[in-house]
């Protein structure tokens, strides 16, 4: 979701308020996904690399933040829709974490639709989550080093078995870039830049990426005959 501080530059605003705006526009999506046959929604809102922002601006991404989660708990209640969070969540500020986490569980049993949010997520930081939590399972004797597959392995990622691959992953403001996001799983994501920003982008422009998503043939490191292009089933926005 990326474009929110240019987006306020354009229009002489301070930066939070090109957040604020940025807000409405994950609210807008999470609808129009729900409007759709998506069974996993993730946003990006927060990489491990924001901390070095300013303390000022770091601050008011996770007030915004505190108060979407508030505001979208009735949403997600009243859908069914299943919150996960991705990331380091116990560095989070605790009004935050907290919050999280008893949305997380408040929604725990909803099986057909999930919302994902990024927060305190770097696809390093969590491969390094990872073979320390993979480590330590060998030591306790759960795993063995020599059936070590991705299955096994990727296990221990955040994802892990119930958060599939992304089929399609959006980034937005024309950034060509992953920006270590997902960086295992998107092994085979369909990969959609939009030049809008992130507070422009609407569900007109969530369907062009939907449909564009459609015309592509996935192929998975095989032939085309043998491979049709399935639906998508999960998109990410960073
Ligand atoms: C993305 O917008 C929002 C977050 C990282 C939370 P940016 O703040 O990166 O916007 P630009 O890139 O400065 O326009
Ligand atoms: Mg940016």
């Amino acid at each position: 979701m990326d474009g929110n501080g240019r987006w306020a530059r354009r229009r002489g605003l301070p930066r939070i308020e090109g957040h604020r705006r940025g807000i409405n526009a994950a609210r807008e999506i999470v609808r129009a996904a729900g409007d759709t046959d998506l069974r996993f929604l993730t946003l990006f809102a927060f990489s491990v690399e924001n901390w070095q922002r300013p303390e000022s601006e770091v601050n008011a991404l996770m007030e915004l933040l505190y108060h979407f989660l508030e505001e979208e708990r009735h949403y997600l209640l009243e859908n069914r829709v299943r919150l996960r969070c991705i990331g380091r969540i116990d560095e989070l500020p605790a009004p935050v974490a907290k919050r999280t986490r008893s949305l997380i569980d408040e929604t725990a049993g909803f099986t057909e639709r999930t919302l994902v949010i990024a927060l305190n997520y770097g696809s390093r930081t969590e491969v390094l989550d990872a073979v320390r939590s993979y480590c330590s399972a060998v030591i306790k004797g759960v795993e063995d080093p020599d059936q070590c597959d991705w299955e096994r392995f990727s296990n221990h990622l955040y994802t892990s078995h119930d958060i599939p691959d992304p089929d399609l992953i959006i980034r937005t403001s024309g950034e060509c870039r992953l920006s270590n996001f997902l960086l295992l799983q998107s092994a085979y994501s369909e990969i959609y830049l939009s030049p809008v920003l992130w507070p422009d982008f609407d569900r007109e422009e969530f369907q062009k990426a939907i449909e564009c998503y459609k015309s592509r043939e996935r192929r998975f490191g095989k032939t085309g005959e043998q491979v049709s292009a399935p639906l998508p089933a999960t998109a990410q926005i960073l």
